[in-house]
């Protein structure tokens, strides 16, 4: 996966340079590229308190594998401050961005129209039958709409769209799910849920001190 990690800082290449998504800061760094010339290469800087993905990686989770062409299927895209430094990572590839608010899907919109990489889905995540047609088979999923039945609907989308030997990320958010219960309990719940339906639990990462009470699951899953 194309992120450069440095003294408890995570940045992205920026796709479309001097173009900030959400304030966020850019950096130029002198570089050699192939051929032995040096050439500068923008960075924005991927702020863990703001995507999940970022806190899971600086926290450690390190067997998540995303290259440069593949086609991800993002669910709960929000705004898309996340989506787009996937969307640096896969520069030639696709995210299908996948969001059930109008309003939040109006700057994906806009942000898609910069990074052509991006496709805007307003559409509700528990019923992927609705862009069947839309999405074709992916290499990743990842899942972030901090929803009870967020575990079924991550489940129920790779069934529809996971190529096989695919990976894929679900960010549990315990207090969406029960916030009576400790969130312990909920993450070994969720756990069991996904080893019931036969994934395998290749990394789990908590997320703290960047969000309280979450847990970053990395799973496989063989058909
Ligand atoms: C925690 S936010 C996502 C933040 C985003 N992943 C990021 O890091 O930039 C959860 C998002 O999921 C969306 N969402 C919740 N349930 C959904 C559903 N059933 N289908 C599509 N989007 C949903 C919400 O509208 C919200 O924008």
């Amino acid at each position: 996966m194309d992120v450069y990690i440095k003294e408890e800082q995570i940045a992205t290449k920026n796709l479309v340079p001097t173009v900030k998504v959400y304030g966020e800061k850019l950096i130029t760094e002198k570089e050699i590229v192939e051929g032995g010339n040096e050439e500068k290469i923008e960075y924005r800087i991927w702020n863990p308190h703001r995507s999940k993905l970022a806190a899971a990686l600086l926290n450690g989770l390190s067997k998540a594998k995303i290259e440069d062409n593949y086609k991800i299927l993002y669910l709960g895209a929000s705004t898309g401050t996340t989506v787009s430094h996937i969307s640096d990572i896969v520069k030639k590839g696709l995210v299908y961005a996948v969001e059930f608010s109008p309003v939040s899907m109006r700057k994906l919109t806009r942000l898609s129209e910069n990074r052509t990489n991006i496709a805007p889905i307003l559409s509700d995540a528990t019923k992927p039958k609705q862009y069947l047609n839309l999405v074709e088979k992916v290499d990743f999923i990842y899942c972030d709409v901090a929803q009870p039945n967020q575990s079924e609907l991550f489940m129920n989308n790779i069934d529809f769209f996971l190529k096989k030997d695919g990976q894929s990320i679900i960010m549990i958010k315990s207090r969406s799910i029960d916030v009576n219960q400790k969130p312990q309990k909920i993450f070994k719940q969720e756990e069991k849920k996904l080893k019931e339906h036969g994934f395998q639990i290749i990394e789990k990462v908590k997320l703290e001190p960047y969000e309280k009470d979450h847990i970053c699951f990395l799973v496989e899953k063989s058909f």
